[in-house]
């Protein structure tokens, strides 16, 4: 099996992204780190871009998976659009140059404020999850004297076959309308003054390996979609969400064109732009959370290599038990030891990995690979750990994108009784 890290190699028995050695990022900007390789991010877009030529087709990136502004940025100039869940998340996209006419407005849960921000700015699509998100989202628009372009994220009830907590195309699952009521919810919003129907959307789940259940889902949406034809209702575009896997262990992975492939078949000669909105196979290999080896640590059962990054910064193994290589900053020989990589956070969950093969010692580096995507967007500051800042790579420029956090603005919004 090759390595499999576009953007990261080995070049003289040290890890590189791009032209820099991780060692020289934590010489500058210390550790736990993120870096990211603007290389990376720019061949995965690019294979999607290759993937959807010859069709109108939006690749609107999914905000959560990485939400740093050079990260946002660099999409925008790659010409993307992007797949929002928050008002804070439209924010970034218009503060890092994105065009707000690219934007789709996902979300279960959208509040008055945030839907009256996406109309301001002028966003593409707010895509309704609820009759009563369509009634709101008319109330606002009439309020603001606008008309708010709409869709209806219709849930295909497809399993997605991945991980229960990050499924979400399933009858039980929170989100979207329900398939069986969709039409009628487009008959519905055709009546209303505030509202222009413009597309239809979905999203079955996250880290899917095949793209069976994503062409079940463009099949389910595309009957949908011919039934509103044939109603009268045209639609400008059809959202098939995000969700292609990315390769963390030694899953085999569809490549993007076969997954797109299925879809790209069912929709030719139709004139509806397709949108998709990936996240993870976008930026999830384009990152490394970079940390230091701060003890090595032997237990009664078990050995314990003690990093200094932490639940905190990278909460995917605890949360979902995710599997991240990781790799030595330096090629180290020797057979090394078998490990818990874990980090400095009281919770018996605080491991980065489990069972790994190290040769390491205490002030070795080591990089913790697939965390460009839900990493440092789902960090937290439990055990009052200040964020890592994130260093974006170009070439052999590294660019610090953000800072890290300090302990004194952990707590300066707090007070105490007088
Ligand atoms: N579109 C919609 C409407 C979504 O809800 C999501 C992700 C995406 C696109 C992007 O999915 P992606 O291409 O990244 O799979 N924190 C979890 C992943 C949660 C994904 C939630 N929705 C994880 O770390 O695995």
């Amino acid at each position: 099996m090759g390595f499999s890290y576009p953007g990261f190699t080995y070049r003289n028995d040290r890890l590189h992204v791009e032209g820099l050695a991780l060692e020289d990022i934590a010489a500058r900007h210390g550790t736990p780190c993120y870096v990211y390789s603007r290389e990376a991010i720019e061949s995965a877009y690019r294979e999607y871009e290759r993937a959807l030529a010859g069709r109108p087709a939006l690749i609107a990136y999914s905000v959560k998976a990485n939400s740093n502004l050079a990260v946002l940025n660099v999409m925008s100039r790659l010409g993307a659009g992007f797949d929002i869940v928050s008002g804070g998340e439209l924010s970034r996209v218009l503060a890092a140059g994105g065009d707000p006419r690219k934007v789709v407005f996902s979300g279960v849960g959208k509040t008055e404020d945030e839907i009256a921000a996406a109309l301001e700015a002028g966003i593409l699509s707010i895509n309704l999850e609820s009759p009563e998100e369509l009634e709101r989202v008319d109330g606002v628009a009439g309020r603001l004297g606008k008309v708010a372009p709409i869709a209806f994220r219709v849930n295909p009830d497809v399993d997605a076959r991945t991980h229960p907590y990050i499924s979400t195309g399933l009858k039980k699952n929170k989100f979207g309308v329900a398939y069986a009521d969709a039409e009628r919810l487009y008959r519905d919003a055709a009546h209303r003054p505030h509202v222009r129907t413009v597309g239809v959307g979905c999203h079955i789940g996250s880290q899917l390996t095949g793209a069976g259940p994503f062409v079940a889902a463009a099949e389910r949406m595309l009957a949908l979609v011919q039934r509103l034809d044939k109603a009268g209702i045209a639609l400008e575009h059809i959202d098939l969400g995000g969700g292609v896997g990315i390769r963390y262990k030694d899953e085999t992975l569809e490549p993007v064109a076969a997954f797109l492939d299925g879809a790209l078949g069912m929709l030719a000669g139709r004139k509806e732009t397709l949108i998709v909105d990936p996240g993870r196979s976008l930026v999830g290999n384009a990152g490394v959370l970079l940390c230091r080896v701060e003890y090595v640590k032997h237990g009664e059962a078990k050995n314990f290599l003690v990093v200094d990054a932490a639940m905190n910064d990278l909460i995917r193994p605890a949360l979902y038990n995710a599997w991240h290589e990781i790799l030595p900053a330096r090629k180290d020989s020797g057979p090394g030891a078998v490990y818990d990589v874990v980090g400095p956070v009281c919770e018996t969950g605080d491991f980065l990995g489990h069972e790994r093969r190290l040769a390491a010692s205490a002030g070795d580096l080591l990089a913790v690979m697939s965390a460009g995507a839900y990493a440092m967007t789902m960090s937290s500051n439990y055990n009052s750990r200040p964020r890592a800042p994130e260093v974006l790579v170009d070439g052999s420029e590294m660019h610090l994108v953000r800072e890290r956090e300090t302990v004194a603005e952990l707590f300066a919004k707090e007070r105490v009784l007088l």
